[in-house]
């Protein structure tokens, strides 16, 4: 048989009309750190490029985005002060809280802002929740996620985005967001999110490295997939809106597999491992960083996912809008 798959390549015109996997700038959401303080911009050791903010300097970097096409905006706080249950997060006060106030005066709706709502940057012992007996308890850490989703709604935030990996948040975060008539606020859950070694370079960006233990009683084995599709379920019965697979370049077949099972935008997030891994490489001209991070997110999009959560989403917007990819 004779496929003449190459007469299809013959001009870069072409090339582009005939595009299987198409990506725009409007699909890229760009994570930010905001720690608390003010006049704050330092540059991230573990992540060259990346800035941590303070809330009075974070439109800097929002604005900035903006200005090269990216709209979402991942927010991640880093507060004053931790103790055992996390009270900086769901305090009215809070870092995110402030900046969410200060970015949607400055921006109204041409930003969109998703928060995380963990609560591992605040506790002391730098878990995901609250630590009974040695052990993190799931049912009691869901009131406190909840009352964080609410007040960080409350602030401004266009949407939240769970990512502790507790049973039952998804519901938990809906039923107090509905109660406080913030019905239109979607949840974007973090629904199979793994135990992984790509994390490394956010937690020392945003200081939350688990102080005794790991996190694989909540996160999950990179053995299972099905495990994965399972989760994924669930947090879509619990009337998750959009679901984050985490990390991405490493769990391609977990993005393939959940977009053939499910019926709702699937988010990929490109972890801060995945970003350090090309930025150190390309540091050492070992490869060409523009290449790798067209190709990467290319691959991404091209497993299933509609949605890409990336620390090189500025630069992405930009090679989407070159028309090198997309
Ligand atoms: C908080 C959270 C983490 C990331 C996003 N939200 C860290 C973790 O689970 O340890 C990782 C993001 C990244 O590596 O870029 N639970």
């Amino acid at each position: 048989m004779d496929i003449r798959t190459r007469r299809l390549r013959s001009s870069t015109i072409l090339r582009q009309m005939t595009r299987e996997t198409r990506l725009s700038a409007s699909s890229l959401i760009y994570p930010l750190f905001v720690r608390e303080g003010q006049g704050i911009e330092e540059p991230l050791p573990a992540m060259a490029g990346q800035t941590r903010y303070s809330p009075d300097t974070v439109a800097k970097g929002v604005q900035a985005a903006l200005d090269l096409g990216v709209r979402s905006f991942l927010l991640f706080g880093i507060p004053a002060s931790k103790d055992e249950v996390g009270t900086s997060a769901f305090i009215e006060d809070g870092v995110v809280q402030q900046a969410l106030r200060q970015l949607k005066q400055q921006f109204g709706s041409d930003a969109y802002l998703i928060t995380d709502v963990c609560l591992c940057e605040y506790t002391s012992h730098g878990h995901c929740g609250l630590i009974i007996d040695q052990n993190v308890d799931n049912d009691s850490t869901l009131p406190l996620l909840a009352k964080t989703a609410l007040s960080h709604a409350q602030a401004g935030a266009d949407m939240v985005a769970p990512s502790g990996m507790m049973d039952g948040t998804v519901a938990a975060l809906r039923a107090a967001l509905d109660a406080d008539g913030l019905t239109d606020v979607p949840i974007m859950s973090y629904a199979a999110k793994y135990a992984s070694a790509f994390y490394g370079p956010f937690r020392e960006a945003a200081g939350s490295a688990p102080q005794f233990g790991d996190r694989k009683s909540y996160q999950m084995d990179y053995h299972n997939s099905l495990e994965a599709l399972k989760r994924i379920q669930l947090d879509i019965d619990e009337s998750a809106d959009v679901v984050i697979v985490k990390p991405a370049l490493s769990y391609l077949d977990i993005i393939a597999k959940t977009a053939e099972m499910i019926l709702l935008p699937i988010a990929a997030y490109s972890v801060s491992g995945e970003y350090a891994m090309i930025k150190a490489a390309a540091a050492a001209d070992l490869v060409d960083e523009y290449k790798l991070i067209c190709e990467s997110a290319v691959s991404i999009y091209r497993a299933g996912a509609d949605i890409l959560i990336s620390y090189f989403a500025p630069e992405l917007a930009v090679a989407i809008q070159k028309g090198d990819i997309g």
